[in-house]
């Protein structure tokens, strides 16, 4: 965020660059990995459902939410929670539940993230050799030892560099070009994937709900993905909505994030589920479900192994923009704490989250795979404590703070920059969805998640 440092603070210097900004965090794993693997492992439809219901109904609120701290703070999460309202230092707590989360999140992300940056030189010695991966090579990749971690430690260094370089912006540039292309090339799958034999069975399933399948925490899992999807809870959209300058309409760029970034999930469903039947597989594929599905599509494609390349670039790319947004979070707090240079925080914090995430990664494999607290091995138990607590809880937090302890008039008026005389009616709208809805919501699904009530 800091290729050119002013006197006072750095920023985005425009609203289209927020904007891309703000999308290259949102869009990553979690549209193409995540979004198709949660859906196939808790039923289809119905899960489908309740993640768009929480993107509308509390996602969108609370990014706007983040945004607004930040912009009215300009200051790292962590000091934006615990400053934006006087007196009350505490709700910095939001902020170090945040910071914990970004590393938590951070040790399973960058080791599927090495699995993208692996296939990429896999799909190119297929091309080479004329075969297909297949799910053995994914096993052999995610349920070995020293090259998952090999892959892992590399990708980290690639995003604390980027940060250390304070070159970030230039990946929001690379990331707003090739976005599209990533978009196009999702298109194409869909193409194939819908127009294979069988292939219906996979729309059905995406969506044609069977309620029976909603669970409490199936919901909360649900809520815990759109919180995930749109990097909420844990003060990225935060630390973003610092940068931002004050032309930026927050409500209307959320919207335009939340719209963009749930298109581009669904088109990686609408590739994955068809080719999962018309292959004969298994929804519930796990983690490796992106990774054995789309090499099949693209195989039953002219120059299919190609584009496998190329995808497998792309989501590279994109994963990067995410990471990238992680990592800030913590590096802006201890720089701005004039505690330390910009290099050294962005290696500190790479340091710690890979620490972690060789837990992460060796719970894939024979090394820990039997390791297991509260029956979930490392990968799992680091990615639900965050998403499906940590990142919920933060939310939560912070719409309290933004509707009942900001007064309305601060909200409205930093909502309203950035209009003329006239301001919509919908920043009243969101407003009431910030104090009442999203908050119950996130409260009611976390207790019915965790079994409190039904
Ligand atoms: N939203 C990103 C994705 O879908 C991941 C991500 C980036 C994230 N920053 C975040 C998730 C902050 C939670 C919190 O891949």
């Amino acid at each position: 965020m800091a290729s050119k440092q002013t006197k006072t603070r750095d920023g985005f210097a425009s609203s289209v660059g927020a904007f891309a900004a703000t999308l290259g965090s949102a869009v990553g794993l979690g549209n193409i990995w995540k979004f198709p693997y949660l859906t196939g492992s808790n039923g289809g439809a119905a899960f489908v459902i309740a993640y768009l219901l929480s993107v509308l109904l509390v996602g969108l609120p609370i990014l706007v939410a983040e945004h607004l701290i930040g912009r009215k703070t300009r200051l790292n999460a962590i000091h934006a929670y615990g400053s934006v309202v006087k007196g009350k230092k505490y709700w910095s707590l939001i902020g170090w539940a945040g910071f914990i989360a970004a590393i938590l999140i951070m040790a399973y992300y960058t080791d599927v993230a090495g699995w993208v940056f692996a296939y990429v030189f896999k799909a190119i010695g297929a091309a080479i050799s004329g075969t297909t991966l297949n799910s053995d090579t994914f096993n052999a990749l995610a349920g070995g030892t020293w090259e998952p971690l090999a892959w892992q430690f590399v990708v980290l260094v690639i995003t604390s560099s980027i940060i250390a370089a304070g070159v970030s912006r230039g990946i929001e540039r690379v990331t707003k070009t090739l976005m599209p292309v990533l978009v196009v090339l999702l298109i194409l799958c869909d193409i194939r994937a819908l127009t294979l034999p069988g292939a219906f069975a996979g729309v059905e399933y995406l969506f044609k709900p069977d309620f029976s399948k909603l669970t409490g925490n199936v919901m909360l899992t649900a809520l815990g993905l759109s919180f995930f999807k749109l990097s909420l809870g844990m003060g990225t959209m935060t630390t973003y909505g610092s940068y931002m300058p004050d032309e930026t309409r927050i409500v209307p760029n959320a919207a335009k994030v939340a719209l963009s970034d749930t298109i581009v999930s669904i088109l990686a469903g609408l590739a994955i589920f068809p080719a999962v039947f018309a292959f004969g597989g298994s929804p519930a594929g796990g983690p490796g479900l992106l990774f054995n599905v789309i090499p099949l599509i693209f195989s039953k494609m002219p120059l299919g192994s190609i584009f496998t390349v190329i995808f497998f670039i792309l989501s590279s790319i994109a994963t990067i923009g995410a990471m990238v947004s992680l990592i800030e979070v913590p590096v802006s707090w201890m720089v701005e704490k004039g505690r330390m240079k910009r290099p050294a925080a962005a290696y500190l914090t790479g340091a710690m989250m890979f620490g972690l995430g060789i837990l992460a990664t060796l719970s894939q494999g024979p090394a820990l795979g039997n390791a297991k607290i509260f029956g979930k091995n490392f990968f799992d138990l680091f990615d639900y404590v965050s998403s499906n607590v940590l990142l919920p809880l933060g939310g939560l937090a912070i719409a309290i703070l933004t509707g009942w302890l900001l007064k309305k008039g601060e909200v409205v008026e930093e909502l309203s920059k950035g209009y003329g005389t006239i301001k919509p009616r919908y920043i009243q709208l969101i407003y009431i969805f910030i104090k009442y809805v999203s908050p119950v919501l996130i409260f009611i699904i976390i207790l019915n998640g965790f079994g409190v009530i039904k």
